[in-house]
């Protein structure tokens, strides 16, 4: 664990550079808007270790899968998200050096990233390898209001010369991804012009034929002064310039503005690209740098108000949440119903920006509560969309009869991820998109979803695990043999406990949920048998049988549910007596060792006692937790939040606590020694769950919403904003206990250790600790 950034409960800030650690730095100072976002690249030339990244939400290239032996039911493609043109591109020269910090001294540095307002702001002084000294102040944000845009306020100080300098605002879309499996080029020129003082590059992708108008516009000011100076245009292949050179003076500022705007043929025509982005650079630099920063501080006020999660007494643990609900929202706004929340969100190519399971098993959750219903709607309903390419991946796979594997990774609904060997058989992620449903449907009350759409997943899912499961003559039961649990330290093992339990939980719901809706609207769920065929007496036999029939191991010695068969052969060495300098293991051990090892890499038993905790007493659940934990290495940022919600109701605060840190502040302090590929946005839903969940004790139960909060002991007091079925509350945790201001105007009852209370529109309830009042 790394401390490199400095505490501060709304910024991030950087106070010196340090070269080896300028990537991960360029992970976290990333910046996005939901439709477009980039990594903290810097805008002059930099010629040292850099990760190049602009990208366009729902943009993306089908890379031709790399494998070396070539096996049936591989998928074809491994889709990742481009890296797109860059956008911030200013290039400086003094006389004839160019401003590079790989190449100059660095005098003093800071970076800042306003959490509170959504800006990146980047001071430094540099001298040049002749002894020139210059000042550097950048600005920069992708606007949430105006969301195509981005702007750069760019000023630059001589401070003991006077002579020449040429600023090059330019447009670059010569580019490629790191990951590219081919070396391949993944962009074609469309068109491209440069005129004084604006120009565009129009860019298609290869095979996907997306079509990206990359603009900018950019006005120049010395000493305050509006500069009419004349600029040389630049053409090359896919890029576009605009070269001024000036006269500086010691100590005058030279201020370079430059509007962006990415528009892409997701949303309009391709002919249309070129009008539409010149439209929006009209707007935008008619508003102005000024307007633009203050619509851009506001737009986060508003969501502060609903996201915000307040820590008093403990800046770091702060510092923390707030990083990953402003990253979130940075990502995903739930505007479009197309777009998914990818692992690494804008912030790195790893994970190719695609859906996993990480959407609906964390990220569901946190917008359910923060967000109006229909984001997390839209997040379900782009699975719905995707459901006949579940049922074509799954026949590809040999399943028939409307089965549906949902991918592990995917963009449109194809499979297409890298990882064959892993990921494949992680089929476990169909149960967690039946449990979004469950989620949704238990969190909102939405039960008409469940007829529209809902319940057609379902079946299919279940369809699939009903195909997918083995009857053993030997053990006279049902076994799931050749996955990957959630542990992908272990894979093509026979009977993971939670693949088997998520399973087998699926086939129970869908049968509760057709017996409902065949009460609901019989004629719907006829039209519904009809379109998809369904045999009902034939398929819902089926389903209980196995319900009735599952294997699921089991230790009798140690009463834990196991992992998987075999599970205690492993030489049973405990994570603390692991030497640190062989951590993390993904990085310092053969796949080998790690394959045959007792350590386990994310939840995978406890991720399925979170998911189902009201079917265990809470001894099994401690069993399990006592017995699982020490040896989990947490190398997934998916697991420090599982583990902080179970040690919190395991009523084990310390360690709670402890995993809290590790969630929330995974990248700022880059613990897994990996945030240097980009930030892990969908486990940050996870630390938004650790705190409501875990210390707040929030949970859903027949309609009603309940919390059974924990203070930490290094925390004064605690506050979450939650919505719920038109109710918006804040709830605040202290030593005196807990306070619910109802700030809508629906009324609420809500239960708080067990208590029920009424909350009335606009009224406030105060409950001591563990008592009602
Ligand atoms: C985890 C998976 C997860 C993926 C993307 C992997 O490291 O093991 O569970 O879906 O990352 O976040």
């Amino acid at each position: 664990m790394k401390e490199y950034f400095k505490v501060d409960e709304w910024k991030i800030i950087e106070e010196g550079f340090d070269p080896h650690y300028n990537m991960v730095a360029e992970s976290v100072f990333s910046l996005g808007n939901g439709r477009m976002g980039q990594r903290a690249n810097f805008e002059e030339a930099y010629s040292g270790e850099t990760l190049q990244g602009n990208y366009v939400a729902g943009v993306y290239y089908p890379d031709k899968t790399r494998v070396g032996w070539w096996k049936n039911g591989y998928p074809e493609y491994f889709a990742k998200v481009l890296n797109a043109a860059n956008w911030i591109g200013i290039d400086i020269w003094v006389d004839d050096e160019q401003l590079d910090l790989a190449k100059c001294d660095v005098l003093s540095f800071r970076r800042e990233l306003n959490m509170k307002e959504g800006y990146l702001q980047r001071n430094f002084r540099a001298k040049t390898a002749s002894g020139k000294e210059v000042e550097v102040e950048a600005i920069r944000f992708c606007s949430m209001v105006d969301d195509e845009a981005g702007v750069i306020k760019y000023s630059i100080t001589p401070i003991n010369f006077e002579s020449e300098i040429t600023i090059t605002p330019f447009i670059d879309g010569d580019i490629m991804n790191k990951d590219s499996n081919y070396d391949e080029k993944f962009w074609d020129e469309v068109s491209k012009a440069i005129d004084a003082d604006n120009g565009y590059v129009q860019l298609r992708t290869k095979k996907t034929g997306f079509e990206v108008a990359t603009a900018m516009k950019f006005t120049i000011e010395q000493d305050g002064k509006p500069l009419e100076t004349k600029s040389n245009p630049i053409q090359k292949k896919k890029y576009i310039a605009a070269e001024i050179k000036l006269q500086a003076k010691q100590g005058q500022d030279i201020t370079l503005t430059k509007y962006a705007v990415n528009v892409s043929s997701q949303n309009y025509s391709a002919a249309d690209l070129v009008a539409r982005s010149t439209d929006v650079l009209a707007t935008i630099s008619a508003k102005g740098f000024d307007t633009m920063l203050a619509e851009q501080a506001a737009a986060w006020a508003e969501k502060w108000k609903h996201n915000d999660i307040i820590i008093e007494g403990d800046a770091a643990a702060q510092q923390g949440i707030r990083f990953n609900i402003f990253q979130l929202n940075q990502t995903y706004t739930g505007e479009d119903d197309r777009l998914n929340i990818g692992p690494k969100g804008f912030t790195g190519e790893k994970y190719g920006g695609s859906t996993y399971w990480d959407t609906e098993a964390y990220c569901v959750p946190f917008y359910l509560a923060t967000a109006e219903q229909k984001v997390a709607r839209n997040l379900l309903l782009y699975r719905y969309k995707q459901l006949g390419k579940a049922i074509d991946n799954a026949k590809l796979l040999g399943f028939k009869d409307g089965a549906a594997l949902y991918p592990m990774v995917t963009m449109d609904g194809t499979e297409c991820h890298n990882e064959w060997e892993i990921t494949f058989e992680e089929i476990h992620r169909n149960g967690a998109i039946g449990f979004a449903i469950f989620n949704y449907v238990r969190y909102t009350g939405d039960e008409a979803y469940l007829t529209d759409y809902g319940l057609e997943v379902l079946i299919a899912i279940s369809r699939f695990w009903a195909q997918r499961i083995t009857w053993s003559a030997e053990r006279q039961q049902y076994v799931m043999l050749g996955v990957t649990g959630p542990n992908e330290y272990e894979n093509n093992v026979n009977n993971n406990w939670y693949t088997s339990t998520i399973a087998v939980w699926c086939l129970k719901y869908t049968l509760e949920v057709i017996g409902k809706m065949k009460q609901a609207n019989q004629p719907k769920y006829n039209d519904l048998t009809v379109k998809i065929t369904f045999k009902e007496e034939q398929e819902c036999e089926r389903f209980a049988d196995i319900i009735g029939k599952m294997y699921f191991p089991h230790d009798d010695r140690l009463q834990i549910f196991l992992q998987q068969d075999g599970y205690l052969d492993k030489e049973q060495i405990l994570v603390k007596d692991l030497p640190a300098s062989e951590r993390p293991l993904v990085q310092k051990w053969s796949w080998d060792r790690i394959l045959r090892s007792v350590y386990i890499k994310q939840a995978d038993v406890l991720q399925g006692l979170y998911f189902f905790e009201d079917n265990y007493d809470i001894d099994t659940i401690r069993r399990n937790y006592d017995f699982y934990e020490p040896r989990t290495v947490h190398e997934s940022s998916l697991s420090p939040c599982v583990h902080a919600i179970l040690a919190a109701k395991l009523g084990d605060i310390d360690r709670a606590y402890q995993f809290y840190l590790r969630t929330s502040r995974l990248d700022i302090d880059d613990y897994n020694n990996d945030t240097e590929d980009g930030c892990h946005i969908t486990s940050m839903a996870g630390t938004w769950m650790s705190v409501v969940e875990g210390f707040g004790g929030m949970r859903v139960k027949d309609g009603v919403l309940s919390f059974n909060p924990l203070l930490p002991h290094q925390w004064r007091a605690f506050s979450f904003q939650v919505g719920f079925r038109g109710a918006l509350l804040n709830v605040r945790v202290s030593g005196d206990g807990v306070s619910i201001k109802n700030t809508s105007a629906q009324n609420i009852a809500v239960k708080v250790y067990d208590a029920s209370h009424a909350i009335n529109a606009g009224s406030e309830a105060l409950i001591k600790s563990n008592s009602a009042s």
